[in-house]
């Protein structure tokens, strides 16, 4: 089969196509899946560089995909089923979704009906559980409230202020970039701050008692900065490291989260996304109710460059591989 293999550690070079890799045969508890597309997600920039503990290359990276049931000796799903596939360690610790095929675990697949074409099917399960989860799960959000989400041009922020908005919150989204501001807005934004480090001053102007919910996706060297955006009884949730560092040089609880504010973090697994919850987001995207921001569509082929153009930051939206 063909397959985008990562060699070793390093950069968008370290991944080849190799097109006569082993197709895999799938043992006990085991689903074949014939990938039809999958999302390119920011984790694997850091696999790729060799920053996950514990992966051994070479390895097929990838920690989704959709496609059609190739084999299932379990008779759990019949053959040409469509079928999604996240996380249980797809990409790291067993070969993942950069391939034409894939044998991963039965309990990390989820089934799925829909006519919409591939692209955009392979945009949605790692984005919609991650926005599902961290919104309803961590965050609990409920109608009327109001929401700051930090590092919202990013697929998870773009697709985070759609669904805010359909709960009917108010949504604050901010980015480095003033040229997104418009694309923020015509994705959910209510305001649109531009993110220096400092938000809260700005935010504060905006919304003076601070905001009910804010959801984090650079991480550490904005966080702090977002505990003084909540109100009181205010909860972040750190859902993403956009700024690319996992370690908080200096936090201090007592003084850096405010009286009685809730600091929370989301790392969703496959459990996280059951198949009705899955099915219905899908049926909303058919329906219309809802669009999947998708930025640009590459081939297998065409993963080193897929990796290269995450990393330059111009995205406003999911990249995604179309088999
Ligand atoms: N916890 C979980 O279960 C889970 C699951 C999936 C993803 N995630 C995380 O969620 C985050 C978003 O993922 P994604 O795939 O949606 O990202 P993405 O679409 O690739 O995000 C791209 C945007 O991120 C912003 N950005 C990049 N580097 C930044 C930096 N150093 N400081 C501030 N902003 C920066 C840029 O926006 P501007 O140029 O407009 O500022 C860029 O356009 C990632 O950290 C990812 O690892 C977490």
């Amino acid at each position: 089969m063909k397959a985008a293999v990562t060699t070793g550690p390093g950069g968008p070079d370290v991944i080849i196509i190799e097109n006569n890799w082993p197709k895999p045969v799938p043992q006990a508890g085991e689903v074949l899946i014939r990938i039809k597309a999958f999302g390119l997600n920011r984790s694997e920039l850091f696999t790729r560089r060799g920053d996950s503990p514990g992966v051994n290359f070479p390895v097929i990276q990838g920690i989704e995909c959709v496609g059609t049931v190739e084999e299932d000796n379990s008779g759990t799903y019949q053959r040409g089923q469509q079928i999604a596939a996240i996380m249980g360690g797809m990409g790291r610790y067993i070969n993942g979704g950069y391939a034409e095929y894939a044998a991963v675990p039965l309990k990390i697949t989820i089934p799925f009906q829909s006519s919409l074409p591939w692209c955009i099917l392979g945009a949605i399960p790692e984005m919609f559980q991650t926005v599902s989860g961290s919104l309803t799960q961590a965050l609990q959000i409920t109608r009327g409230e109001t929401i700051l989400i930090r590092g919202g041009t990013s697929s998870i922020g773009l697709l985070s202020a759609q669904l805010a908005r359909v709960y009917g919150l108010t949504v604050v989204s901010t980015t480095r970039n003033p040229d997104k501001t418009e694309h923020l807005k015509a994705n959910g934004a209510d305001h649109v701050l531009l993110d220096d480090g400092n938000v809260s001053t700005a935010l504060r102007e905006l919304i003076p008692q601070g905001v009910d919910k804010v959801l984090e996706l650079i991480g550490t060297p904005t966080l702090k900065d977002s505990l003084k955006c909540i109100k009181p009884r205010g909860v972040v949730c750190m859902t993403g490291i956009l700024g690319g560092e996992w370690v908080m040089k200096e936090f201090q609880p007592m003084g850096d989260i405010p009286s009685l504010g809730r600091l929370t973090v989301y790392m969703g697994e496959a459990e996280d996304l059951d198949t009705q919850r899955l099915q219905e987001f899908i049926d909303a995207v058919e329906k219309g109710e809802v669009t999947i921001a998708i930025d640009k569509t590459f081939t297998l082929d065409e993963v080193p460059a897929a990796h290269a153009y995450m990393e330059s930051n111009q995205s406003k939206g999911k990249i995604v591989v179309e088999l």
